[in-house]
């Protein structure tokens, strides 16, 4: 029996920098089957409805990460998108380029800053002089040292992750998700030498901007889970080099402050991340937050319940140590 065919409308971005000043929405009205992924009915409208709309695709399986792009708000794969749950939640499709890189033309990005980050990081192993391979052989690992980065190399480098990210909107000094994942997996390599140094790096080029708000995550087709992988490498940093820089001054500031009363200390916790040089400078912005909110200038009492909030720091103490 042949598959009940949906109406499907498709508001499509369109750009042609030679041709239009201004982007637009083009609407094109199809009828397909609910599984047909979004990259098919986009060859379809090209094939059947309007040969200049521009797309970059390849394998059509999910594995040359080419199509991303961005589908009723969220960045993902159009190959890996069927048509019917879209359609069913939003009435419609509405498909734009992806973020945070610069429209060539249509759905096509300019991904250079990408792929300079990604260079940035040096992904390639640096030899561990410690650990040399066996003569004329590969350097074996153990099973559980593979375990420690075996979701990083199933990455297909699509930037749905690069695109979703607000620190690469708000901060072009942000490496981006996937750049960090991929350091994280050179980090805990065993056969890798540079682990410190490129720690060390990566703490004052962006490490700390991460906003941990795991959009990444959620874009990522392949399960990489990047922002797990970058709160990986904030422990390693913290571990590796203690707190030496604002952010990671900031994560421990906060979590001792957080202790001691179950509540933040707004004013300790800008000393410990900034110092009183820091303090200083953001004196008129803590002055009109103080006017607003007197409270802040007091040391916060411990909330009811806070044996528990100490409870539950013994435990993660017991887990750091293990
Ligand atoms: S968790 Fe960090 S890297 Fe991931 S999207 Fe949010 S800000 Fe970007
Ligand atoms: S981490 Fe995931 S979303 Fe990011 S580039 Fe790799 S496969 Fe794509
Ligand atoms: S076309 Fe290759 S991942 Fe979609």
């Amino acid at each position: 029996m042949a598959a009940e065919l949906l109406d499907a409308p498709f508001d499509v971005y369109r750009f042609d920098p030679a041709h239009e000043a201004t982007p637009r929405y083009q609407r094109y009205a199809l009828h397909l089957p609910a599984h047909t992924p979004v990259l098919t009915a986009l060859l379809a409208i090209r094939a059947e409805l309007d040969p200049t709309l521009t797309l970059r695709y390849s394998c059509r399986s999910a594995i040359c990460g080419s199509c991303a792009m961005v589908i009723n708000s969220k960045s993902r794969l159009a190959c890996q998108t069927p048509i019917g749950p879209e359609l069913a939640r939003h009435g419609r499709i509405v498909i734009d380029p992806m973020r945070n890189m610069p429209v060539i033309r249509d759905l096509v990005t300019e991904m250079r800053s990408f792929w300079t980050n990604y260079h940035r990081i040096e992904p390639h192993l640096k030899p561990n002089r410690a650990r040399p391979p066996p003569e004329g052989k590969p350097n074996p690992m153990t099973p559980a040292e593979v375990a420690r980065f075996q979701e990083t190399p199933r990455c297909i480098s699509c930037a749905a992750c690069y695109s979703a990210c607000p620190a690469v909107e708000a901060d072009p000094m942000f490496p981006g998700p996937m750049a960090l994942a991929k350091l994280y997996r050179f980090v805990v390599d065993p056969r890798d030498g540079a682990t410190n140094e490129r720690l060390a790096r990566i703490q004052p080029e962006g490490l700390w901007l991460c906003l941990r708000c795991h959009l990444c995550t959620e874009a990522c087709p392949k399960g990489v889970r990047p922002s797990e992988r970058i709160m990986d490498l904030k422990e390693l940093a913290i571990a590796s080099q203690g707190a030496t820089d604002p952010g990671s001054r900031h994560a421990l500031a906060f979590k001792e402050n957080i202790r001691e009363a179950g509540v933040l200390n707004e004013l300790k916790l800008v000393r410990q991340t900034s110092g009183l040089p820091g303090m200083a400078a953001q004196l008129g912005q803590g002055l009109r937050l103080a006017a607003k909110k007197r409270e802040i200038l007091k040391r916060p009492k411990p909330i009811e319940g806070h044996a528990e909030v100490e409870k539950l720091y013994e435990i993660l103490d017991r887990e750091e140590e293990r």
